[in-house]
């Protein structure tokens, strides 16, 4: 297949936007300044935003739907769109989901706070990865949850460990309100270190979980940004256990873009019913209402799966230039952890500079990383790069100003590369 052009996507006039209609103040979340090169936020760029895709989306709805998108929604979230992701569900994890499995939410995040205020209670324990998304930790402590870290290594949580701390409980003993609520995982395309949980691993975790008795909260935002050949992810963790004792949380903030505020989650049918029985639900309906009907319709027609596979391609050319502007501006010092999908590198340094170093000397060339202490416990000095919100061009002007940077070390010391 002949490499997809950015400039051949169906994105109306979104491309040629200038900086500041892309970035309005008090409009969008971050504004990134003006000549800074930003390898920092988890964001895809805003010219890949499919803004023209959306707009005929949501016109569609209206027109299909009428009055019945503008009121309340089914409280699970509208069946067309759930009909569409549960069939998805079982193409891909290859174990039948139903629309009684899915339950529609207003992304990740909600979905981490309905479940950390509906499933645990103040106090409990959340079992996290050494080094996890820091945003969904932050979401469990302002509920009054506890993350408690589990050694994780290359490839994810290690399920011994993972054992080890469900013996041991939380910290203050059991008891309602010390209790293990559940444990929040990434398996896919980790945030920050790109790490995918190979099968045998995935297994053996359920295993443990199971035999403990504990819920396992698999955060799928990246799933779908499959960046190898092989275009066959893993199962989720949720497939390979027929969707019991596993709630898998989904986002299309990650595809067709944060702003539209929709997501999914995918449980067992009896664990969905209890979810969304939740007042949240039972007094506004279900979340982000026409929004759904709008991409349901895009999940019908091919639309979304033509716009993914143009943005995995792109997201590919971008690793691939990052990565390879990074090995020639960089010696052996550096680890480059390559990803097979997602938004992120995750780099180890070997260079004798600390993080605060390494971000200031990133910072003073112009552009902006993110720590690794960020995101939890590093065992080396490390920093998450995003390969999503730039283009292959200024990817690599980032890495070689990285290169420059990072190697204006005392004598003896130099900067490299490896996979
Ligand atoms: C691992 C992970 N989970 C969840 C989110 C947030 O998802 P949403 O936009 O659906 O709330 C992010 C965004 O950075 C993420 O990296």
């Amino acid at each position: 297949m002949a490499p997809v052009r950015q400039r051949d996507l169906p994105y109306g006039s979104a491309h040629s936007l200038s900086h500041t209609r892309q970035w309005r103040r008090g409009v969008v979340q971050e504004v990134t300044p003006w000549g800074v090169l930003d390898l920092g936020p988890g964001y895809i760029e805003p010219a890949l935003l499919p803004v023209g895709v959306i707009r005929d989306a949501y016109a569609r709805a209206l027109e299909e739907y009428g009055s019945a998108a503008l009121g309340y929604g089914h409280n699970p979230g509208a069946l067309p769109l759930r009909a569409q992701l549960a069939a998805r569900a079982t193409a891909q994890g290859g174990r039948p989901c139903g629309p009684e499995h899915v339950v529609v939410t207003a992304g990740t995040s909600q979905a981490l706070y309905l479940l950390a205020t509906s499933l645990a209670a103040p106090g409990d324990t959340v079992l996290v990865e050494a080094l996890g998304y820091d945003l969904g930790q932050r979401i469990f402590r302002d509920c009054a949850l506890r993350p408690r870290r589990v050694a994780m290594d290359e490839s994810g949580m290690l399920p011994d460990a993972l054992d080890r701390a469900l013996a041991e409980g939380a910290p203050d003993g059991a008891g309602a309100r010390g209790r293990v609520a559940f444990v929040y995982l990434t398996p896919t395309h980790h945030n920050p270190t790109g790490a995918t949980m190979p099968l045998e691993r995935r297994h053996r975790l359920l295993q443990v979980a199971a035999e403990r008795g504990v819920l396992v909260v698999e955060d799928d935002a990246y799933g779908e940004l499959v960046l190898t050949d092989d275009p066959a992810p893993s199962p989720s963790l949720a497939a390979l256990a027929g969707y019991r004792g596993v709630v898998r949380l989904c986002s299309f903030s990650k595809t067709l873009g944060p702003g539209l505020r929709l997501g999914w989650l995918v449980t067992d049918p009896a664990l969905a019913e209890r979810i969304a029985s939740h007042g949240l639900f039972v007094s506004g309906g279900s979340l982000n209402h026409i929004t759904s009907l709008a991409v349901s319709g895009l999940l019908a027609d091919g639309g979304y799966d033509q716009h993914l596979g143009a943005l995995r391609s792109l997201l590919r050319q971008r690793r691939d230039a990052l990565v390879g502007a990074l090995r020639e501006a960089t010696d052996d010092r550096i680890r480059i952890h390559r990803p097979q999908g997602g938004f992120f590198l995750w780099l180890q340094s070997d260079l004798g500079l600390g993080e605060d170093d390494l971000l200031a000397r990133a910072e003073g060339a112009g552009v902006r990383v993110a720590a690794g202490r960020r995101f939890g416990t590093t065992q080396v000095p490390s920093v998450r790069l995003a390969f999503s919100f730039n283009p292959p061009a200024l990817l690599e002007r980032a890495a070689h100003r990285l290169g420059t940077a990072w190697s204006s070390d005392p004598p003896g010391h130099q900067i490299g590369v490896t996979s």
